[in-house]
């Protein structure tokens, strides 16, 4: 097989049979096919896009590219969730205990944030000593004596992805849904779990701006599990402001404790309900999502959930006195509140301006070596809807630097956009596939 042919047939339109996208992924993954020839073949596929089957043949390809994780060790049901990113986006951290509360297993891996957008395993290394490199046979004996156990992705877990992104970053090739269902879902696979809820956001702060365009996305991956016999769901979800109000590492650790105090911002709670109530039907403990809501609201009012989070932290090695008081977090020396100049509705808050202010507080990476802050961030105070006049507080920035907190302070004061009519109020749930 000559890569110069699966060039040369993409670019007719052609389909790729299994062996073709199975040989391409693996030379590639052995680094026997060079970039330029993948860069070629990836613009074509841009161009010509990929019919369903091969977009399945490229998820299984890349899934399979390193280790697969058995979690056949571990009793019951595995339920996955993912979401596609978002500023504010700390769900994993309320779902995985409400869910793992009702008995139901929850084995997951989870990235870390780069650039503006922040990632789990970043957020629970707030709690202090807490550790997210578990070893294998640890993760399993962890999800079977407490149903609950996150951990950072293992190296390789789906190579050919990696490696694939990072040419897609550079040559343009990024945006295009079959790419981004494959390499979403090849790690989702190779992560091992029966059923997968997928959380696809939608709006200014997602990956896809475009309502219409993240549907697309979600039927994408909707098919590519079940079709590779994963129980999959995908909710789209409002991403058109942050997720709740607070920005940064300790900070939505701290939102996200109150939230299973039952405290939480109300579309968090929401979302955090919707995504799980799925997963707790795809687990059987519930016949509808109705049924499986139900249950999850008891976990809250019953204080079970709170308890599991108190159980994981304990069981990699945090502190889990943080959960009871969440003074013991890491503090900012500053918090300074953002005052508007404007009056009128709030009407957007534009949600990647927020996640940059609070990278450049020190809350995210701008390159995967930096290190982080898990003290600073936004708590934002007025959302969409809300009205507002000259000198009202908009938002507190958590910071340690005076001057980093002006250049933040910019960023926010420009993610606001106002309105004399108070805008129509939006749908934050969007569809469920
Ligand atoms: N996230 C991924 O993992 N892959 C993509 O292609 C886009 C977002």
């Amino acid at each position: 097989m000559r890569m110069y042919d699966l060039i040369e047939k993409k670019k007719l339109g052609m389909v790729l049979s299994n062996d073709e996208i199975n040989y391409f992924i693996k030379d590639y993954t052995e680094g026997m096919i060079p970039d330029y020839q993948v860069s070629a073949l990836l613009m074509a596929i841009y161009f010509m896009g990929m019919n369903e089957e091969e977009t399945l043949a490229l998820t299984l390809a890349m899934a399979k590219s390193g280790d697969m994780l058995d979690l056949s060790k571990i009793n019951g049901i595995k339920v996955d969730k993912h979401s596609t990113g978002g500023v504010g986006d700390k769900t994993t951290l309320v779902i995985a205990p409400m869910v793992a509360a009702l008995g139901i297993p929850v084995a997951k891996m989870s990235g870390r944030g780069l650039g503006h957008t922040g990632g789990t395993i970043d957020k629970l290394e707030s709690f202090d000593g807490f550790s997210t490199k578990v070893d294998k046979e640890i993760f399993i004996k962890n999800v079977n004596n407490i149903k609950i156990a996150i951990a950072g992705q293992t190296a390789n877990l789906a190579p050919a992805d990696k490696k694939l992104y990072a040419l897609r970053d550079v040559t343009a090739t990024v945006d295009n849904i079959s790419l981004i269902a494959s390499s979403i879902m090849s790690k989702k696979i190779a992560s091992g779990s029966n059923a997968i809820v997928l959380d696809v956001k939608t709006g200014s702060g997602a990956f896809m701006k475009k309502e219409e365009d993240s549907f697309k996305l979600a039927e994408e991956m909707v098919k590519i599990g079940n079709g590779l016999d994963r129980d999959t769901t995908a909710i789209i979800s409002d991403m058109d402001q942050p997720l709740g109000n607070a920005v940064g590492n300790s900070l939505e650790v701290i939102e996200a404790i109150e939230t299973l105090k039952g405290n939480g911002p109300e579309d968090l709670m929401d979302l955090c309900l919707t995504l799980g109530s799925h997963m707790v039907k795809a687990a059987g403990k519930a016949e509808t999502a109705e049924e499986g809501r139900k249950l999850l609201e008891e976990t809250i009012v019953k204080g079970t959930a709170l308890e599991k989070l108190k159980e994981l932290v304990d069981a990699q090695g945090g502190n889990k006195l943080f959960v009871d008081d969440t003074d013991m977090f890491r503090k900012t020396k500053i918090i300074q509140p953002v005052k508007t100049n404007d009056s009128g509705y709030i009407s957007h808050i534009e949600a990647d301006e927020i996640g940059i202010a609070s990278m450049i507080l020190g809350g995210g990476r701008e390159t995967k070596d930096s290190i982080i802050d898990f003290s600073v961030g936004i708590v934002i105070d007025k959302k969409v809807g809300a009205k507002v006049s000259k000198g009202d507080v908009l938002a507190y920035i958590h910071g340690n630097d005076q001057e980093k907190i002006k250049i933040a302070e910019e960023k926010v004061l420009s993610a606001y956009e106002f309105t004399e009519e108070k805008p129509k109020e939006r749908k934050f749930i969007k569809g469920i596939i």
